[in-house]
């Protein structure tokens, strides 16, 4: 799996069938091969890229499987698109034991020509007991493994493990590492009809956090258009959606935020391919199949509507608030989003350094939100740091939308070396001002006592005016014993807060020179010794580095901190300054945040090159195809 675009765990991705190549995240209409309601093809004009059917009801038809063997699957459906084929697990968990083997089935998907061809896995039920559910997760592993290798369609292997977390991430773990290459999380589909979208957040979370990222993530039968996108800011890349026609056969539409009835509607949505064509009285006295048709239609475009926003999103960096919004059209979807939060923690790992999109603040669960975390602990750890002889409040004291202000005025009157900046709600160190995402937000308050004092790039910056003014003169009030360089002091909390406490000191010594712009007055460049060490970006306020800033946080940090350790084949076009691909990265620090800089060394830790990690210092090392490091300076 290549990944194009990524907004935290989202992603915009791309990988090949036998068909063809698909770009996620996407939904695979569900075609019945005993009925088709809207032919496989015609669904392409509705954003459709690859369809999924069932290998199952083909072999049990002597007509259908005689046809899909003699002349293949894609003739059968009349598609010439990727085709996933599934299995027969879900007919066995509704009407029982089916009648083949695992291997007998993969087998079948195999000679008819299937893109994806799914294992007979064993369906884990929501409420099964731990035991069942542990047994399920085992038997589906064994299953997997026992399926001879085969170069040509790829396979799916599903996660299961019920509701009990300890099993998903066991079963992730397993999976990922197994020879599937495809990996839906099954055993969901009683949560999804009973709306019980929390439940399905923690499972989403414990699949996708412990798996080998580089494969495709399914979500079986995760198609109803409310919960797209959160399942999609959870990093599920694929969908199979039979919603479409059954909830068009009962007579019911789906919308981006919930479904309605065609008997209670007035009329058609804009978008709808029924707009303007019919009323709805019409379509309610057609015939039933008929009927069927249509609201089938309407259906599969409200679903690709909405995929084609949550894409938009992923590309604008937006999707967080997308489904903040979304978490307001249904309660379910609000208990299902602060579950979300709840999980901030996990989330958090995979957020890149800084993102296109300004942060928003409405009110104090904004605060809650997977970005902001980084800035949080930062934050908290800098008090700590910065105790000094005078009594604090303990970090653990603080929570989001409970500023310690008046702690923390009594903090600056008795130490001025910690100077922070009250923003949104909370306490940060005043350093960070330029750095993502403290100017580059947008915020709903009003109060009196705040006003805008800067405007960067049309994005506002709300501070009290008083608070700053009495924080400004007290560091550069020369007749202050505290007083210090704040230059230098803001230069080192980037750094630290970019690339690990410490490596502030390390890259800018006591006599480095500040060079600002003579423009807007702001830091630009890092002199050492008369070498540029780093230049601090206007877009986000952090530090791109030189090779000659590298080799001094190389030199003052512990292997394999901060670094992408490569192969000697890479090593040498690294050192020319080409990109590092997945594919020859030896080692990584796990701690390395996507979009921040990473040095490229090589096995014996010499410095090649400094450039920008694509990924999280975990992902680094499940993708294969790719960009792993944007270069942007070398060592010749
Ligand atoms: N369809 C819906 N859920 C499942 C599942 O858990 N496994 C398989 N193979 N298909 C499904």
């Amino acid at each position: 799996m290549e990944i194009i675009h990524r907004d935290g765990l989202a992603r915009i991705g791309r990988f090949t069938t036998l068909h063809g190549k698909v770009e996620t995240p996407t939904i695979l209409p569900v075609v019945n091969p005993n009925l088709l309601v809207i032919p496989p093809k015609e669904m392409k004009k509705f954003g459709a890229q690859a369809i999924i059917t069932n290998s199952y009801i083909i072999r049990r038809s002597s007509t259908l499987k005689e046809k899909a063997l003699k002349d293949g699957l894609h003739s059968l459906m009349d598609f010439d698109g990727p085709i996933m084929t599934d299995s027969g697990t879900f007919q066995s968990y509704v009407y029982g034991d089916v009648e083949y083997t695992n291997q007998e089935i993969v087998e079948f998907q195999r000679s008819i020509g299937s893109d994806i061809t799914t294992i007979l896995d064993i369906f884990s039920k929501p409420d099964d007991t731990y035991d069942q559910a542990r047994n399920a997760v085992m038997e589906t592993y064994r299953r997997v493994e026992e399926i001879p290798d085969y170069s040509g369609s790829m396979l799916a292997g599903p996660i299961q493990g019920s509701v009990y977390p300890d099993l998903r991430k066991q079963s992730a773990e397993l999976m990922g590492g197994s020879r599937a290459d495809y990996l839906p999380i099954g055993g969901v589909v009683p949560l999804l009809e009973n709306y019980n979208y929390e439940t399905l957040v923690d499972i989403i979370v414990s699949a996708r956090i412990n798996t080998n990222l580089g494969k495709p993530i399914h979500l079986f039968g995760g198609g109803h258009p409310m919960f797209l996108a959160m399942a999609v800011y959870l990093g599920v890349d694929l969908f199979d959606s039979a919603s479409y026609v059954k909830y068009a056969r009962d007579g019911r539409l789906l919308y981006p935020e919930g479904s309605r009835d065609i008997t209670k509607i007035r009329d058609f949505p804009y978008w709808s391919p029924l707009f303007g064509k019919y009323s709805p009285s019409e379509v309610k006295r057609l015939e039933k199949d008929e009927k069927t048709v249509l609201l089938s239609r309407h259906n599969l475009a409200a679903l690709f509507m909405e995929l084609e926003e949550i894409k938009e999103r992923i590309h604008e960096e937006t999707l967080f608030n997308y489904i903040q919004e979304k978490s307001r059209a249904h309660p379910y979807l609000y208990r299902a989003f602060m579950r979300i939060l709840d999980h901030r923690e996990n989330i958090a790992y995979f957020q890149d350094i800084s993102k296109k999109s300004p942060f928003f603040y409405y009110e104090s669960t904004s605060l809650l939100d997977p970005s902001l975390s980084r800035l949080m602990k930062f934050s908290i750890g800098y008090i700590e740091r910065n105790r000094r002889d005078t009594a604090i409040v303990p970090a653990d004291s603080w929570r989001p939308g409970v500023p310690l202000k008046k702690e923390i005025l009594a903090l600056y009157e008795s130490n001025p070396l910690n100077v922070m900046l009250e923003w949104c709600d909370m306490l940060i160190p005043m350093e960070l001002e330029e750095t993502y995402p403290v100017e580059q937000h947008l915020t709903s308050s009003h109060s009196d006592e705040k006003t805008f004092i800067e405007n960067y790039n049309s994005i506002a910056f709300l501070v009290k005016p008083h608070l700053v003014r009495y924080l400004k003169d007290m560091v550069v009030d020369p007749e202050n014993k505290a007083a210090r360089n704040f230059d230098l002091e803001k230069i080192r909390t980037v750094a630290d807060f970019q690339f690990g406490i410490g490596s502030g000191l390390a890259l800018f010594p006591e006599d480095s020179t500040i060079i600002k712009s003579r423009s807007t007055g702001r830091i630009r460049n890092i002199l050492y010794n008369g070498k540029i060490t780093g230049t601090m970006r206007t877009m986000d306020g952090f530090f791109t580095l030189t090779t000659y800033g590298g080799e001094m946080l190389r030199s003052a940090t512990l292997y394999p901190g901060n670094r992408v350790v490569v192969g000697r084949d890479s090593a040498e076009y690294n050192i020319k300054g080409f990109n590092v691909f997945f594919k020859f990265i030896l080692e990584a620090d796990e701690n390395i945040v996507a979009g921040n800089d990473v040095l490229v060394v090589d096995q014996d830790d010499r410095l090649l090159a400094v450039g920008k990690a694509t990924v999280s210092g975990k992902e680094l090392l499940s993708y294969k195809e790719g960009v792993a490091v944007k270069v942007h300076h070398a060592i010749s």
